[in-house]
């Protein structure tokens, strides 16, 4: 189906109650990520990154796809025949929202509601947090139209997966629906459709209790210490917190005042009441 779309109309993005729903928004191409799509995703990133009425990101997929991957078409066919210098553009612009999404100042939540392959592994890992509806499909279907999974999607399948898991889906071409992709640790759970929207509109909101200061400190540290030795991760997670410190030194202290002092709350039960901090 060809539908005229403007470059601006390839992502939709809606504020609600401090989460904002960012969709893949081409869904008569199963939400394929063109050029112009990673260029408009990078572009809805930058302006809700510090919006003040945002607290969540939630990314989903208009229709039956979360994202069916590359556009083969308009990513690879398209780029390529202009050469090195497209190819290497277009590369930077799909891999370069992934990135700032990887280390996005709020949490993200991948909420997979559909067709997940190959490229879309990428955004895939690069969510915080991911819920799939039992319905949806993943797949590394790379191996099935000859290339390898490139664009990261192999590290997503080593860092997520176990080796062998990690090797069958790769090489096999064979997809798995989103109660084996939870199983496998592809996502954090995965629920039906229907309750899909409920369930992540929930974690969105515990989050949105949560010092956002912390989160960002602790999403960007359980990354950044899967790479480092014990000692290394021991100093980094010291000069973190401290550097933390520097931009909200008051929560922290709050939430041992309204523990230690006014005991309305416990730690390991609950969170503090944000609330009541001064600014
Ligand atoms: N790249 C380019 N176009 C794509 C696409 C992709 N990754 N995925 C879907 N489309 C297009 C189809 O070509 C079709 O276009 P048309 O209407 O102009 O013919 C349209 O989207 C609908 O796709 P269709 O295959 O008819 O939908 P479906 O619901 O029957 O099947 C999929 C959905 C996802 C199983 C199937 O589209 C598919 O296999 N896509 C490729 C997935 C893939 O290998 N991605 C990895 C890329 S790295």
């Amino acid at each position: 189906m060809n539908i005229e779309r403007t470059e601006e109309q390839t992502v939709s993005c809606t504020v609600e109650n401090r989460i904002a729903w960012v969709k893949f928004n081409r869904p008569e191409k199963r939400n394929a990520m063109s050029p112009q799509l990673n260029r408009q995703m990078m572009r809805v990133l930058d302006e809700l990154e510090f919006r003040e009425d945002v607290g969540v990101v939630v990314l989903s997929g208009e229709g039956s796809a979360w994202t069916a991957g590359m556009d083969l078409k308009e990513y690879f066919r398209e780029t390529e025949a202009t050469g090195l210098e497209g190819t290497r553009k277009a590369q930077r612009e799909s891999y370069g929202w992934w990135r700032r999404l990887r280390w996005f100042q709020k949490p993200t939540i991948a909420m997979v509601n559909g067709w997940c392959f190959g490229g879309g592994y990428g955004p895939l890992f690069a969510c915080d947090l991911a819920f799939a509806a039992d319905e949806a499909t993943f797949g590394l279907s790379e191996i099935n139209w000859g290339i390898l999974p490139g664009g990261g999607a192999s590290k997503v399948a080593v860092e997520l997966l176990s080796f062998r898991n990690a090797m069958y889906h790769a090489m096999m071409g064979e997809n798995i629906d989103g109660r084996t992709a939870a199983q496998w640790g592809l996502v954090n759970e995965s629920l039906p459709l229907e309750s899909l929207q409920e369930r992540v509109t929930q974690v969105a909101q515990t989050l949105l209790q949560k010092n956002p200061i912390a989160l960002k400190a602790t999403k960007d540290a359980i990354r950044r210490v899967r790479e480092m030795t014990y000692d290394n991760a021991e100093d980094y997670l010291v000069r973190v917190q401290e550097a933390a410190n520097s931009f909200d030194n008051e929560g922290r202290k709050e939430g041992m005042r309204q523990f230690l002092d006014d005991k309305t709350y416990k730690p390991g039960l609950g969170t503090y009441d944000l609330s009541k901090q001064k600014a």
